[in-house]
C-alpha cells in the first residue's frame, strides 16, 4: 500500500492540536506550517482524516512540493504532473492561496495552473478536460507561500468545520474545529467538564462527540468520492473500525444566561444527539453553585465586540476568575479564549493563577488567545 502526504488545513496558532489529533488517528506528522500541518499516511488515511478529524478544515493530498518564483515556473511544475486520477468526463477547478510578496495574484496562479492541468491531460490522454469553477468534481489546489509551492488535490470539499448539528447559529459562535482544539488543549478525557458561557453549546457538544468517537459528519459529499482511486468498501471499513475509541463521560454541564441562546443550545444538543451527556442550565454562571467542583472548564466568554462594551467584559472576566477556584477542584484546569487577551492575562496573573500554556491564533478575522490555567 503506497504512502501519501496530506496537507491538513486548520486554525492558525492552534496547529499543534491538529497534530495531536492526527497522531491519535495513527498518522505521522511531517511538518508544521502556519494554518496547516503536513502528515504522512496510507492511502486509506484519506478516509480516516476526513471522517474523524474534529480540528481539521480540509484534507489535501500533496501531489508535489517545490519551489517557484514566477507564473511560468508554476505552469511548468503543474504541467509536469500526472492528472490521470481525474476521469475524462469530469470537470475540474484550481483553487489557489498565496502569501508573501509577488507581482501576481492568487487568481493569476489559478489561471496559469488551470492551463497547465489542461495541457498535461491533453498530452497524456488526448482529452481536453472541462473546467467548472462553481461545482467541480475535482479541485486542484496550488498554494504559494513565499517561494514554497504546494500542489495538491482537495479530498474534502466544503470545510469540515461546518457541522450538521448547528441548527441554532449563535451570533458569536466559536468554530467547532477551534472548540475541539481547546478541548484537546485542556487534555480533557471524560472528567467532569463545565462550559459556563455556553452560547449555542458548541464546546460541550464537541466534547461529547469527541468522547463518542463517531464520524464528524453523517451526510457529507466528500470530494474524495469523485477521485478515481476511491473505494466505497475501504471508506466503510474505516468508518466502522476507526483508530480511535470512545471514552466514558462523567458529566458535561453547560450554562447560558440568555433564554434565546439557551433554547438554541437545546436545539443544537438535541440535533447532535448528546442530550444524555450534556446538562444545559439556564442561569448566570456567576451565581451558579455546583454540587461538586469540576475537573475542567473550557469556555469562550463574551469579547465585548458586538456590544462595544470592552470595559464591561473586563469586569465580567474579573468576577469569573474570582469564582474559578470555587468551580474547579485543586489541580483542575481552565481553558479560556478571548480577543481581550492582554487584560485577561493581567487578571489571571493578579489572581496568582498558573498559566501552563498560551496559544495566539486566528478565529476568522479575529486574533484570539487561549490560556490553559491550573488552579
Ligand atoms: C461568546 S458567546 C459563547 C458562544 C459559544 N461558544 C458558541 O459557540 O455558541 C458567550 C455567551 O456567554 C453568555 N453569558 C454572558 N454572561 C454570562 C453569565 N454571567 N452567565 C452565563 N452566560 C453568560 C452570553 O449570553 C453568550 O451567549
Amino acid at each position: 500500500m503506497s504512502r501519501l502526504k496530506f496537507i491538513i488545513t486548520c486554525h492558525t496558532g492552534f496547529e499543534e492540536y491538529s497534530e495531536i489529533e492526527a497522531n491519535r488517528l495513527g498518522i505521522d506528522l511531517v511538518e508544521r506550517r502556519e494554518g496547516r500541518i503536513i502528515v504522512e499516511g496510507r492511502e486509506e488515511s484519506v478516509y480516516t482524516l476526513n471522517k474523524f478529524g474534529r480540528t481539521f478544515h480540509k484534507v489535501i493530498i500533496l501531489l508535489k512540493r517545490d519551489v517557484a518564483r514566477n507564473l511560468s515556473e508554476i505552469y511548468s511544475k503543474v504541467r509536469s504532473l500526472d492528472f490521470s486520477f481525474i476521469k475524462p468526463d469530469q470537470k475540474f477547478a484550481v483553487r489557489s492561496e498565496r502569501s508573501g510578496v509577488h507581482d501576481f495574484t492568487s487568481i493569476d496562479i489559478a489561471r496559469e495552473a488551470g492551463r497547465a492541468v489542461i495541457d498535461s491531460y491533453m498530452a497524456d490522454r488526448g482529452v481536453r478536460l472541462g473546467v467548472d469553477l462553481d461545482n467541480p468534481d475535482v479541485v486542484i489546489t496550488v498554494d504559494l507561500i513565499g517561494s514554497d509551492l504546494f500542489i495538491g488535490v482537495d479530498t474534502t470539499g466544503e470545510s469540515l468545520h461546518i457541522r450538521e448539528y448547528r441548527r441554532y447559529n449563535h451570533p458569536s459562535a466559536i468554530k467547532p474545529s477551534l472548540a475541539s482544539a481547546l478541548i484537546i488543549m485542556s487534555e480533557w478525557r471524560g472528567e467532569p467538564l463545565l462550559d459556563p458561557f455556553t452560547g449555542g453549546a458548541t464546546i460541550p457538544i464537541e466534547a461529547a462527540l469527541m468522547a463518542r468517537a463517531k464520524p464528524v459528519h453523517e451526510n457529507k459529499d466528500y470530494l474524495f468520492r469523485k477521485l478515481s482511486f476511491y473505494s466505497r468498501e475501504e471508506e466503510e471499513t474505516v468508518t466502522l473500525k476507526p483508530p480511535i475509541s470512545p471514552f466514558p463521560v462523567d458529566k458535561i454541564v453547560a450554562i447560558e444566561k440568555k433564554r434565546k441562546h439557551f433554547k438554541g443550545a437545546l436545539k443544537n444538543v438535541r440535533t447532535a444527539e448528546v442530550s444524555d451527556l450534556v446538562n444545559l442550565i439556564l442561569d448566570d454562571c456567576l451565581k451558579y453553585k455546583p454540587e461538586e467542583p469540576f475537573s475542567f472548564i473550557v469556555t469562550n466568554p463574551p469579547y465585548g465586540i458586538r456590544s462595544g462594551r470592552k470595559d464591561k467584559v473586563q469586569i465580567l472576566y474579573k468576577l469569573f476568575l474570582d469564582k474559578v477556584p470555587r468551580l474547579l477542584k485543586e489541580g483542575g484546569r481552565l481553558v479560556i479564549i478571548t480577543t481581550e487577551h492582554k487584560p485577561m492575562k493581567e487578571i489571571i496573573e493578579d489572581r496568582g493563577l498558573k498559566i501552563l500554556k498560551e496559544n495566539l491564533g486566528r478565529h476568522g478575522k479575529l486574533w484570539v488567545k487561549a490560556f490553559l490555567i491550573e488552579v
